[in-house]
């Protein structure tokens, strides 16, 4: 795997050309991966539902939605394709969410994970998400619980914000 220059990572608003790769990312992201059609679906609800996209030496490596909801930010769903994980791409497009949320009104953000899920809970702590409630066996796959976190202040990622400076070392 080659070093990522986060300088060149854009994020930008996901577009209906961009769902094939979204499906890419997708697909080699999780074992109950969202189909093209319920993308779709959340296409034709443009009030509600927001997705970015991050791109890299033009292809889509990952990619994030939100539902806002009143003065809430439902994230919906994140992921990173593997070969391009641990690069900050997954820090970056929530950064990037929550300020762009937070622009639109919310106030406060929300999400559900995986209890077997470090590294996104590691990601979403970082961010200043903490758990509010277990929904026990929500995963009907294999009955694992759902972990449900909060960001009660989303005020800091109202502030002007730059990605972080380029990394050129592989961890
Ligand atoms: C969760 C996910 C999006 C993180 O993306 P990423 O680009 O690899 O993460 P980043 O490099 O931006 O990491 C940011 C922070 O997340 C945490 N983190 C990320 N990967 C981690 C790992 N493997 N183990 C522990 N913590 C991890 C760390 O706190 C990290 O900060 P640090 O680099 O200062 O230590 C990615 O692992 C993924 O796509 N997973 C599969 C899909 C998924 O689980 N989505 C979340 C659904 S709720």
């Amino acid at each position: 795997m080659k070093s990522v220059d986060r300088n060149q990572v854009t994020i930008t608003p996901m577009r209906m050309e961009d769902l094939d790769e979204v499906l890419w990312v997708e697909q080699s992201s999780f074992r109950d991966p969202w189909t093209r059609t319920l993308f779709e679906e959340e296409f034709k609800n443009p009030e509600l539902s927001h997705f970015l996209i991050a791109r890299y030496e033009d292809h889509v490596v990952g990619y994030i939605g939100f539902w806002l909801i009143q003065q809430e930010a439902h994230i919906t769903n994140l992921a990173v394709h593997p070969a391009f994980r641990r690069r900050k791409i997954g820090e970056i497009l929530a950064r990037a969410t929550l300020h762009l949320a937070c622009g639109m009104g919310a106030l406060r953000a929300t999400l559900e994970v995986r209890a077997s899920n470090d590294p996104a809970q590691g990601l979403y702590g970082k961010l200043g998400f903490a758990m509010a409630a277990i929904r026990r066996r929500y995963y009907a796959d294999n009955q694992e619980d759902a972990l449900v976190l909060w960001n009660d202040n989303l005020s800091p990622f109202c502030e002007p914000w730059e990605p972080p400076p380029p990394i050129s070392e592989t961890p």
